[in-house]
C-alpha cells in the first residue's frame, strides 16, 4: 500500500465518513449498519421523498426499524441529502442504485452512469468507491473507472475502486447483513485491501476475489442459480399436477437427503428487482462475445409462464363449479413478490390480477403491507380486513404467504381457495383447497 492507501486504511478502520448513494432496499440497511459501526454516514438519493423520510428518521424499508433510524439520525450518525456534493469529503462512497432492464431485456445502467458521473464530479485523492448494484461483468472497469480517471487521478494510487455485490435477502431475519459473507473484488490489491477494511466494519466475513469482474459474476451466478432452480421446480409442479402427485410432498421427502440436494419451491412466478432481471445482464454481456446462453433463456421462459398457468388454474377451478371467470368475485391474498415485505416490483400478482380483470372477473385484493396497488396504470386499494367477505367470494387466490394470515380461518371461511404457496399445506387435504 502506498502512503495514501495506508492513511485511508487507518481512517476506514477508525471513524470514517461514508457516503451511500441510493437509499433503497440495499442502501438504507447498509447506511444504518455503517452508522451503527461508528462511522458517520451520509445517504444521497435523487428521490426527495426518501431523503426527507430518512432525514426525519422515518424508515420505509421493513428491515430498518424507524426506532433505529430515528436514533441514528438524532445522534448525528446518519444524515440524508439529495445533493451528491455533500459527499465531497467522504472517505468512501458506496453506490447502491437500481439496475433494471430496458424494453428488450437489455441492461439499463443509466442509474449507475448517473451516480458515477456525480461521484466523478467530487472524486478526490484517497477516496474509495465501491459499486454494489448488481450488474454485468465489466461495469466497474468499463463504466466507473474511465469516468474517475478522466479527472486526472490514478486508480489504486490516488483513488480506490472495487465491486462488492449486495447479497441481502429483504425480510430475512435469520441472515442479516452481518451474517452474510461480503464478496469483494478490488481493481488493485490496494483497492481490495481498503474495501476489505471497510466491509470488515459491518460483515463478519469478507471474501476477497481476484477482481471486480469476478465479484460481478459471483452475484450473477447466485441469482441465475436461483432462477434456474426455481424454473426447474416450477416445471416439476406442472408435471406433478398432471400426474396427480403433490409437488410439495415430493420436495419435503427429497429434502431429507442429507447431501447433494437443496430444496426450491414453486410459485406463481418470479418477482422483485433481482431474479427476473439479473440473469439477463449476463445474457446480454456474453451475447456481445458471440455466445448465446441457454439455461437463462429457458428458465426465464418457464418462470414467466407461471402467472399464465395460475390464471388457467383459476379458470379451471371456476369452470369445474359451473362458473366463468367473467363476473366471478375473486379475492387475491398477498401481492408483494414474497412474504413479509411490501415490495411489489415485478410481482407476478400484477400480471395475474391484470389478466383476471381483462377476462371480466371482479378482482379485489388484500395485502397487510400493500395498501394500494397500481395494475397497468389503474390504482386499486386493498380491501379492509377482516371484512374481506370471504364467504361470498367465488374464489380466494393465495399468491403470497404473509405470516400474519390465519390459514385455518381462511380455509374454513373461503368456499374455494387456490393456494400457490402451500401455505395451507400443514392443514392437510381439504375439498375446497387446490394447491399448485
Ligand atoms: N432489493 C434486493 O433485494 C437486492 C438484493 C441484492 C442486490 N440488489 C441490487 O442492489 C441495487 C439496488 O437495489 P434496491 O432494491 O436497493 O433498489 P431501490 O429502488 O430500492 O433503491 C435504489 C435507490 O437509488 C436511488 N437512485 C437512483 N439513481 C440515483 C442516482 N443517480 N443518485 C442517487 N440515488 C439514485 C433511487 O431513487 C432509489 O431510492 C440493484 O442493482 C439491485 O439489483 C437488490
Amino acid at each position: 500500500m502506498n502512503a495514501t492507501a495506508t492513511l485511508v486504511n487507518e481512517r476506514l478502520a477508525g471513524s470514517p465518513t461514508i457516503g451511500v448513494i441510493g437509499l433503497g432496499y440495499v442502501g438504507l440497511p447498509l447506511a444504518v449498519a455503517f452508522a451503527e459501526s461508528g462511522a458517520t454516514v451520509l445517504g444521497v438519493d435523487v428521490d426527495t421523498r426518501r431523503v426527507t423520510s430518512v432525514a426525519s428518521g422515518v424508515s420505509f424499508i421493513e428491515d430498518v426499524p424507524t426506532e433505529t433510524l430515528g436514533r441514528l439520525v438524532r445522534e448525528g450518525r446518519l444524515a440524508a441529502s439529495d445533493d451528491v456534493t455533500a459527499l465531497k469529503d467522504a472517505d468512501a462512497i458506496i453506490i447502491c442504485v437500481p439496475t433494471p432492464l430496458g424494453k428488450s431485456k437489455e441492461p439499463d445502467i443509466s442509474h449507475i452512469v448517473s451516480a458515477a458521473d456525480s461521484v466523478a464530479g467530487i472524486i478526490h485523492r484517497g477516496l474509495l468507491v465501491v459499486l454494489e448494484s448488481t450488474t454485468y461483468p465489466g461495469t466497474t472497469q468499463e463504466v466507473l473507472l474511465p469516468r474517475f480517471e478522466a479527472r486526472g487521478l490514478e486508480a489504486g494510487e490516488d483513488f480506490f475502486l472495487a465491486f462488492s455485490p449486495e447479497r441481502i435477502d429483504p425480510g430475512n431475519r435469520r441472515y442479516t447483513l452481518r451474517d452474510i459473507p461480503k464478496v469483494v473484488g478490488g481493481l488493485t490489491p490496494a483497492c481490495l485491501g481498503l474495501a476489505t477494511t471497510l466491509y470488515g466494519r459491518v460483515a463478519n466475513e469478507v471474501v476477497p476475489v481476484s477482481g471486480p469482474e469476478t465479484a460481478e459474476m459471483v452475484k450473477l451466478y447466485e441469482n441465475t442459480f436461483r432462477s434456474v432452480n426455481i424454473a426447474l421446480i416450477n416445471e416439476f409442479a406442472i408435471m406433478c399436477r398432471r400426474l396427480g402427485i403433490s409437488v410439495w410432498e415430493v420436495i419435503a421427502a427429497a429434502a431429507t437427503k442429507p447431501f447433494g440436494f437443496m430444496p426450491f419451491y414453486p410459485g406463481p412466478g418470479l418477482g422483485g428487482h433481482c431474479l427476473p432481471s439479473d440473469p439477463h445482464y449476463l445474457s446480454w454481456k456474453v451475447r456481445l462475445e458471440g455466445y448465446e446462453p441457454r439455461f437463462i433463456a429457458f428458465a426465464d421462459e418457464i418462470n414467466r409462464q407461471m402467472p399464465v398457468y395460475v390464471v388457467q388454474m383459476v379458470a379451471d377451478a371456476l369452470n369445474d363449479r359451473g362458473r366463468a371467470v367473467r363476473g366471478s368475485r375473486i379475492l387475491v391474498l398477498g401481492v408483494a413478490y414474497k412474504p413479509n415485505v411490501a415490495d411489489t416490483r415485478d410481482s407476478p400478482a400484477l400480471e395475474i390480477i391484470d389478466t383476471l380483470l381483462m377476462k371480466g372477473a371482479a378482482v379485489a385484493y388484500h395485502d397487510p403491507l400493500v395498501p394500494d396497488l397500481s395494475v397497468t396504470g389503474v390504482e386499486i386499494h386493498a380491501v379492509p380486513w377482516p371484512d374481506a367477505e370471504l364467504a361470498s367470494r367465488d374464489l380466494v387466490l393465495v399468491l403470497t404467504a404473509h405470516t400474519t394470515y390465519d390459514w385455518a380461518a381462511l380455509v374454513r371461511d373461503a368456499p374455494l381457495l387456490i393456494d400457490t404457496r402451500n401455505a395451507t399445506g400443514p392443514l392437510g387435504p381439504r375439498p375446497n383447497v387446490i394447491r399448485l
